[in-house]
C-alpha cells in the first residue's frame, strides 16, 4: 500500500478544458505546486462548450477523462467552468480517483469574502444558465444574492489577444454596467479566459469590488487535497522527465502560440490526437 502511494505521488495530474482557457488553471498549478507533472488536454476541435447542451458537454468530458486516464493520472482537474457546471456530477459517479472542478473553489471564496451579500458571476451562457454558482454559494451562505451575467464575447476577444484593447474595454463596460448598478462587492470570474482580462475588469468594477479567480482557488484546493491524501510530489521531476505534456484535438500550432504567450515557462509543444477514439 505504501509503495503504491509512493508511486502515485509521482504520477501526473490530468487537466482538461474546452480549449486554451484552462491554461490559466495550469499556470496556477505550476506556480503553487511546481513539483507536479501535468498532462493537459484542450478540446480545440470542439470549443466552445459554453454554447452547447449539457448532454454534449458531458459526452465530450467523458471521452477526455478516458483519454487522460491512459496516462495513469493520480487526479483530474476539470479546468473548464462549463464542463464543471454540466458534467462534474456525472464524471464523479464512475471514477475511482479524485476529480475536482473549478466552480466549487471559486464559489466558496466568494461566499466567504462578500460583506454586503451581493455577489456577481460572469461566465458563459451555459454556466450562468446552469445556476451552479448560485447553488453552491447558497449552500454555504443562504443570505446572499447572486447576480449572473453571461459575457459570450469575452472568449473570442481573449483568443484574439485583445487583452488590453479599447474594444474589450467597451464591451466589458456594457456587460458589467448592470452589476455596478446592483452594487455587488464581489465578482467571480467564472470562465477560464476571464483572469486574462482581470485588469480591465478590475478597472471597470473599481477598488471596492473583490475579484475572485477560480483558477487560483482551484490550484489551492488541489494542493490541499493532494496534501491531505499524501499524494503531493515531494521532489521535482528531473530534466527530460516530460513534466508538462499538452494534447489538443485540432491544430496544435495555434494552441502552442497562445500557451507560450500566457505561460512563461519556455517553449511548450503540443500534440494533436483524435479524441473521438476514446
Ligand atoms: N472554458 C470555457 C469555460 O470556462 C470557456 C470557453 C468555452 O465556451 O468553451 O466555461
Amino acid at each position: 500500500m505504501e509503495i503504491n502511494r509512493e508511486l502515485l505521488k509521482t504520477a501526473p495530474i490530468g487537466v482538461f478544458d474546452s480549449g486554451v482557457g484552462g491554461l490559466t488553471v495550469v499556470r496556477e498549478i505550476m506556480r503553487q505546486i511546481p513539483n507536479e507533472k501535468i498532462v493537459y488536454f484542450g478540446d480545440t476541435a470542439r470549443v466552445p462548450y459554453g454554447s452547447k447542451s449539457q448532454e454534449t458537454v458531458t459526452r465530450y468530458s467523458e471521452q477526455i477523462v478516458r483519454f487522460l486516464r491512459t496516462f495513469q493520472v493520480k487526479t483530474i482537474v476539470v479546468a473548464c467552468n462549463t464542463a464543471s457546471a454540466y458534467a462534474l456530477d456525472t464524471l464523479e459517479q464512475d471514477i475511482d480517483i479524485p476529480i475536482i472542478g473549478v466552480v466549487k473553489p471559486g464559489a466558496k471564496v466568494a461566499a466567504e469574502v462578500t460583506r454586503n451579500g451581493r455577489i456577481g458571476v460572469i461566465a458563459t451562457e451555459a454556466t450562468i444558465g446552469s445556476q451552479i454558482y448560485t447553488e453552491y454559494i447558497k449552500e454555504l451562505n443562504k443570505d446572499v444574492t447572486i447576480y449572473g451575467k453571461a459575457c459570450p464575447l469575452f472568449v473570442p476577444l481573449v483568443e484574439e489577444g485583445l487583452l488590453q484593447d479599447p474594444v474589450t474595454d467597451e464591451i466589458a463596460r456594457r456587460y458589467l454596467s448592470e452589476l455596478i448598478d446592483i452594487d455587488i462587492d464581489t465578482l467571480i470570474l467564472g470562465c477560464t479566459h476571464y483572469p486574462l482580462i482581470r485588469s480591465t475588469l478590475g478597472k471597470i468594477m473599481g477598488d471596492k469590488v473583490t475579484l475572485v479567480n477560480p483558477a487560483y482557488e482551484t490550484a489551492l484546493e488541489l494542493k490541499g487535497m493532494l496534501q491531505s491524501l499524501g499524494l503531493l510530489n515531494d521532489e521535482a521531476p528531473g530534466l527530460g522527465s516530460n513534466q508538462y505534456q499538452f494534447y489538443v484535438s485540432d491544430k496544435a500550432e495555434k494552441f502552442v502560440r497562445f500557451a507560450n504567450s500566457i505561460i512563461k515557462y519556455g517553449i511548450l509543444s503540443a500534440k494533436a490526437i483524435n479524441i473521438e477514439e476514446y
